[in-house]
């Protein structure tokens, strides 16, 4: 693919601008997509098409909307796209987040689904579909497009770039065709969603359920064995490509605090003495990740192994998101209520089992947070990947530290050297926080090594060349039989 423009699109922007008091400041998002694809941009200096969020993003463009990012390294171009408040609610809090998010999460979150936010989704999908029509400097651009927020945006790029190479990415589960029928609006989506070349998940069960939801409602040919469907003369190949991170080379993890460093700074930070043990949990506050099932097992673990009282930590980080969102604003609620009766059941003499930190971390602090724990626990009650726990093991090249995982994350199919449960659990997953908290020295060596092969050799760019090369044989078998 070299020398071909390459186009992604997401939602999410990678570099957010803000006021703060007199002045600009920049940041980036807690978004495991983000983290996933910046990298991929850098390296291939294209141009990422998303929706300008920041109060201050107008003030850094250029006439075209455009901005050189990243702000201390400018290596890619981002195109951002205005959004009207209408438009935003609509398209991003309604159908993509009251509608899609719980359709495609088995979170016993009902989906809510209504008529105007479908209609402003389509309008979303439509605007970026004309952006990228724009962008476009050829007729066959190679063309990125990431996640729920554009299901639509396939079919209709297809229509004004009938010979680009449309690859879309979905970040979340794919759900069976029962619960996705569930939508009002289900043949629209798969139609949209067709209209791509390649469409990829992160796991083989989910490319399973799209076939199986295309077979139960689209007039489509589908050839299993190959994972492809032909619909309207057009074929999509469906194929699983698990996400992962920059695996960082010597050099960066060299410049990291030490260990003992990051030890001290956590420990400190919670106000316990440093030789307390310490878990942590990474998330943005969201309804998917288990955090109450977490707790609940904590509690659990406090209850049945009593020594750990007034030795032992869990910090969860949680990063505030979707705040606007009614669904999103009771979880936190209940969550901070259980965090309260369980600290108040156990602590004593100022010692509290659960710390929680409802705030953004940058990815250095996120990072030596990892450094400085004894576990890491991670219980999505269903994620598509999961790159926290992917993070924790690139962080940990002293090969100390354990990590929880639960089975209904992607990342479980291939960590399978971490103690994966099953967070509705309480007892299995209380058990396994124990078992990491106790493990010996060569056991988490063992583990970590294991882990440790697996994401430095799957990495981000290893997740991007694989699409990218089927892509580039597609183009050459499409080039042979023109
Ligand atoms: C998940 C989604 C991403 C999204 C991220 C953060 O990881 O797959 O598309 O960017 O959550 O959510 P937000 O709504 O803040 O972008």
């Amino acid at each position: 693919l070299r020398g071909e423009q390459v186009i992604v699109v997401s939602n999410r922007e990678p570099y957010i601008h803000t006021h703060k008091d007199d002045k600009v400041v920049v940041s980036r998002p807690a978004s495991g997509l983000v983290t996933a694809i910046e990298p991929v941009m850098r390296a291939c200096s294209g141009t990422w098409i998303a929706h300008g969020s920041g109060d201050a993003d107008r003030e850094t463009v250029d006439r075209h909307d455009h901005v050189q990012v990243p702000p201390d390294d400018p290596s890619y171009t981002l195109r951002r796209i205005w959004l009207s408040e209408d438009e935003e609610q609509g398209y991003y809090y309604g159908f993509a987040n009251e509608g899609m998010w719980p359709l495609c999460h088995l979170a016993h979150t009902r989906p809510v689904f209504r008529l105007s936010d479908w209609e402003f989704y389509r309008k979303v999908n439509q605007r970026f579909a004309d952006a990228v029509v724009a962008e476009a400097r050829t007729e066959d651009p190679v063309v990125l497009i990431q996640d729920y927020h554009f299901a639509l945006l396939p079919a209709m790029l297809r229509e004004k770039l009938p010979n680009a190479t449309i690859i879309t990415f979905w970040h979340i589960p794919w759900p069976n065709p029962e619960s996705f029928g569930v939508c009002p609006w289900h043949q629209e989506i798969l139609r949209g969603m067709l209209g791509s070349s390649i469409l990829g998940f992160h796991t083989r069960f989910h490319c399973r359920n799209f076939l199986e939801s295309v077979d139960r409602f689209m007039e489509a040919r589908i050839r299993l064995e190959e994972s492809t469907i032909t619909f309207d003369g057009e074929l999509t190949q469906v194929k699983n490509y698990p996400i992962s991170i920059h695996w960082p080379d010597a050099e960066e993890a060299a410049s990291w605090p030490a260990i003992d460093t990051c030890r001290s700074a956590l420990r400190k930070r919670l106000g316990v003495p440093e030789d307390h043990l310490v878990a942590v949990g990474v998330d943005r506050f969201d309804y998917t990740k288990g955090i109450i099932e977490r707790f609940n097992a904590v509690d659990r673990l406090i209850s049945k192994y009593p020594e750990l009282r007034g030795r032992f930590t869990f910090a969860q980080f949680a990063a505030p998101t979707r705040s606007a969102l009614d669904e999103y604003q009771l979880f936190v609620h209940q969550a901070v209520a259980l965090a309260e009766r369980i600290n108040k059941r156990h602590g004593r003499d100022g010692w509290q089992p659960i710390q929680l930190i409802a705030e953004n971390q940058n990815a250095e602090e996120v990072n030596s947070h990892y450094r400085g724990a004894d576990a890491c626990v991670v219980t999505s009650l269903h994620d598509g990947m999961n790159l926290v726990a992917k993070e924790f093991v690139a962080a940990r090249d002293d090969l100390r530290g354990a990590l929880v995982l639960s089975e209904f994350t992607g990342a479980a199919r291939e960590l399978e050297a971490a103690l994966i449960v099953n967070p509705y659990d309480v007892e299995v997953t209380a058990d396994a926080i124990y078992k990491a908290l106790t493990m010996s020295r060569e056991e988490q060596a063992a583990r970590m090594r294991s882990l440790r092969a697996i994401v430095s050799e799957d990495n981000i760019y290893r997740w991007a060349a694989n699409m990218l090369l089927d892509a580039a044989r597609m183009r050459r078998t499409e080039r042979i039989s023109a």
